[in-house]
């Protein structure tokens, strides 16, 4: 990465989660980061909901980016009604207003958003333009989300990733090695295919893109728009726990079950794989396949 003397002034959002901690390690050699959260800790404390608060921090900062990593994930939760709501007012409503925000203060708005919000009815890899069919709420209101951001006027960029996983945070990889050390045996479904991804390549793919912007900020106006931004290749959920169990070393008896005997209340596209052909024409980024990053993402955990 070629890093110049003019750093540009990066507002992160959500730095505590799995990608925007990530981020939070990456963005600083490329430029001015704060970094918010909800509870503070890296930087100032900012709750995307309150919406003084974030139009004060935004005036404030002046940034060149915003970069939004907050998020409601909880898939399950939001199908409660309680939930429902939140879910929007975060993956939805606030995303908006961060696009108008930055659409005043000609600052470029990086998002992120989900392969759930396709249906999934397919067995090839969607490109960017393809129909979206959302299965769940989660999936609902990150489409709406999108939808929004690109109508607030903001030069953003949205990337769509899959199946997160890192060291820092709750996912699948984390779940799963827990269970090996208290479990012989473990159902795994084997019917819903995704690419994993792992939250660095995220970040260290996003922290690139933005050191491309920046050297000609005319560019973000001319590149806005979605990108699928995930590690490349496809697996199930069994596949994955397959690859955690053997880098691990560890005996455990997985078995591979269908959807419908693991039911959770929130409904998962069967293939969800995004196609990342986009991404890399437009910044010549080649993301790795899904099983050499866990196995860099397991190694860094023991160092
Ligand atoms: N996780 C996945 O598998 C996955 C898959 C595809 C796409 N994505 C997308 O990738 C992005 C990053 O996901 P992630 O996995 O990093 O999510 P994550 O680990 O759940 O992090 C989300 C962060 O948002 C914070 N947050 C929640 N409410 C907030 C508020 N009102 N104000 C400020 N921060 C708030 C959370 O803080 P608390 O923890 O304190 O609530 C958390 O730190 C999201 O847009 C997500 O939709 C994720």
């Amino acid at each position: 990465m070629i890093v110049t003397a003019d750093r540009p002034k990066i507002l992160l959002i959500g730095c505590d989660g799995q990608v925007g901690w990530e981020l939070q390690r990456t963005l600083g050699i490329i430029g001015e980061v704060v970094a918010t959260s909800l509870c503070g800790g890296y930087g100032p404390a900012l709750d995307l909901l309150d919406r003084h608060a974030v139009t004060a921090m935004i005036q404030r900062i002046r940034p060149d980016f915003i970069i939004n990593a907050a998020a409601h994930t909880a898939v399950d939760k939001a199908e409660a009604e309680a939930e429902v709501e939140l879910s929007h007012q975060l993956n939805a409503e606030a995303p908006e207003q961060l696009g108008i925000l930055a659409a005043e203060q000609g600052a470029t708005l990086i998002h992120y958003s989900t392969d759930f919000i396709f249906s999934g009815n397919t067995s090839k890899p969607y490109r960017e333009e393809e129909a979206t069919g959302p299965l769940s709420v989660y999936g609902e209101t990150k489409l709406d989300g999108e939808q929004r951001v690109l109508a607030s006027g903001a030069n953003a960029l949205i990337f769509r990733t899959s199946w997160v996983y890192g060291n820092h945070g709750f996912n699948f990889m984390n779940t799963m090695m827990r269970l090996f050390k208290e479990r012989d045996q473990l159902s795994v479904v084997d019917d819903q295919i995704g690419a994993p991804t792992w939250s660095r390549m995220i970040a260290e793919a996003t922290a690139q893109i933005v050191n491309q912007l920046r050297l000609d900020p005319a560019d973000s106006a001319r590149l806005q728009g979605i990108y699928h931004l995930t590690a490349a290749g496809e697996t199930s959920w069994y596949g994955f726990a397959c690859r955690i169990r053997e880098l691990m070393d560890v005996e455990c008896n997985i078995q591979a079950i269908p959807t419908h005997e693991y039911p959770t209340p929130a409904r998962r596209p069967a293939y969800s794989v995004l196609d990342n052909t986009k991404l890399e024409e437009t910044f010549g980024l080649k993301m790795p396949e899904w099983q050499a990053s866990l196995k860099l993402c397991m190694e860094d955990r023991s160092h």
